[in-house]
């Protein structure tokens, strides 16, 4: 069954909609979108495995645990480096690998630009986007890491999903699994969300 969860906190809430208000100037933005990463970041790792270790407490020795997994973070340029910062925080042994993608201002078709991957064999790859809108990007990317090697039950972590985005993810790869903080009414004519946040990238960088 297609995976998708949407995270569900009144932090997160309050956070989105701080996000979306077009009036936020941007060191406020970067903030927020360092902060509505966290939860996204943790509902990700809920699929890292464990292995037992001992550890001693200050009274006596116990069993512990400690990740078992190594975890490559994949952010897709520009917009998802805005993502990597909370990602290494509470990952901090993750290695990273980089996808320049853009879409086209036209046609939203996604060409490649930067390509530059670590291994993923046996790792849990975490695609970083913050928008889902038509898919065309989340699907280029997908398509290279799983060439690379990732699994096909890869993550992909996005900040705004639109409906159209999530059905075309889960038509090419159906076992991929898809973590947002809001999934959205769907695409205006030019492609972007609605009621979306507008240009995640532009906001983001200030262009
Ligand atoms: C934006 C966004 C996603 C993509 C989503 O990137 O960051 O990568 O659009 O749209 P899609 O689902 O229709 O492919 P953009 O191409 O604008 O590049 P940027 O991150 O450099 O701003
Ligand atoms: N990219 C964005 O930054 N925003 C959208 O709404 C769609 C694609």
């Amino acid at each position: 069954m297609s995976y998708l969860h949407c995270i569900d906190h009144p932090l997160a809430a309050d956070l989105m909609t701080r996000l979306r208000d077009r009036t936020t100037k941007q060191a406020k933005y970067r903030a927020l979108c360092d902060r509505i990463t966290f939860p996204l970041a943790l509902e990700a790792g809920k699929v890292l495995g464990l292995e037992e270790r001992e550890v001693e407490t200050p009274l006596e020795t116990t069993t512990g645990h400690r990740l078992a997994e190594s975890i490559v973070l994949v952010p897709i340029l520009r917009a998802g480096l805005g993502m990597l910062a909370s990602f290494l925080q509470l990952y901090p042994r993750s290695s990273v690998g980089i996808l320049g993608l853009e879409r086209d201002e036209e046609t939203a078709k996604a060409d490649t630009y930067y390509c530059k991957l670590p291994k993923l064999e046996g790792a849990q790859t975490f695609l970083l986007d913050p928008m889902l809108a038509t898919g065309g990007s989340a699907c280029r990317g997908l398509h290279m890491v799983r060439k690379r090697g990732a699994a096909p039950d890869t993550t992909i972590i996005s900040i705004i999903a639109s409906p159209e985005g999530v059905e075309r993810v889960h038509a090419e790869f159906p076992e991929v699994r898809i973590i947002t903080a809001a999934v959205d009414r769907g695409l205006n004519e030019h492609r972007y969300i609605l009621p979306g946040l507008g240009d995640f990238g532009d906001r983001l960088f200030g262009t």
